[in-house]
């Protein structure tokens, strides 16, 4: 039986709870993650990357690649549920319109300067991406939020 409850809670683990795409974005996760002083400048920035097939593309080698988003965010971008131990919201269902909408390309840009404080959402420029490189990301990030 132990053995049954184990096997579960590795599947579980491992391919991640089922995430229902109707199911209403969590308030708190709606929430800007850049803080109230930093906001208005952090929305100044802006992608000037232009979303072709190519560019997208790009952004997803990374992405999958040497920036290891996939490991917490799934090849999917949903997400691989709450992780045991790790701190922050369950990774971000980017395929959520409504989350989406919710954020500008400048503030996702903080993120990866800044990291998401208090969270296990660490900062990746400039150790692991440049700038650029992290605006070719954030074109993949987008591309979630796409029919
Ligand atoms: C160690 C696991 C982990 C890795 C690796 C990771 N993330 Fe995250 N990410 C998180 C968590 C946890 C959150 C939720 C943070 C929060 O609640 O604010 C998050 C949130 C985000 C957000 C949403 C922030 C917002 O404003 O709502 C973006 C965008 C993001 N990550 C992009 C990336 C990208 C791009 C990469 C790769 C360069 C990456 N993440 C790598 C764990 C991770």
């Amino acid at each position: 039986m132990r053995t049954l409850v184990a096997a579960i809670l590795l599947v579980i683990c491992v391919v991640g709870l089922p995430v229902d795409p109707t199911i209403a974005s969590d308030a708190a996760v709606l929430q800007p993650r850049v803080p109230s002083d930093q906001l208005d400048e952090a929305r100044t920035w802006k992608n000037l990357l232009e979303a072709t097939p190519e560019n997208v593309e790009k952004g997803k080698a990374i992405f999958q690649g040497k920036a290891f988003c996939v490991t917490c965010h799934g090849r999917d971008g949903r997400g691989l549920g709450d992780i045991p131990g790790l701190v922050g919201r369950l990774p971000r269902n980017f395929t959520d319109k409504a989350w989406q909408a919710a954020r500008t390309d400048g503030e996702l840009m903080w993120i990866l300067k800044n990291g998401s404080p208090g969270t296990d959402m660490a900062s990746f420029i400039p150790l692991i991406l440049t700038e650029e490189e992290a605006w070719y990301v954030l074109l993949y990030v987008r591309s979630f939020g796409q029919p």
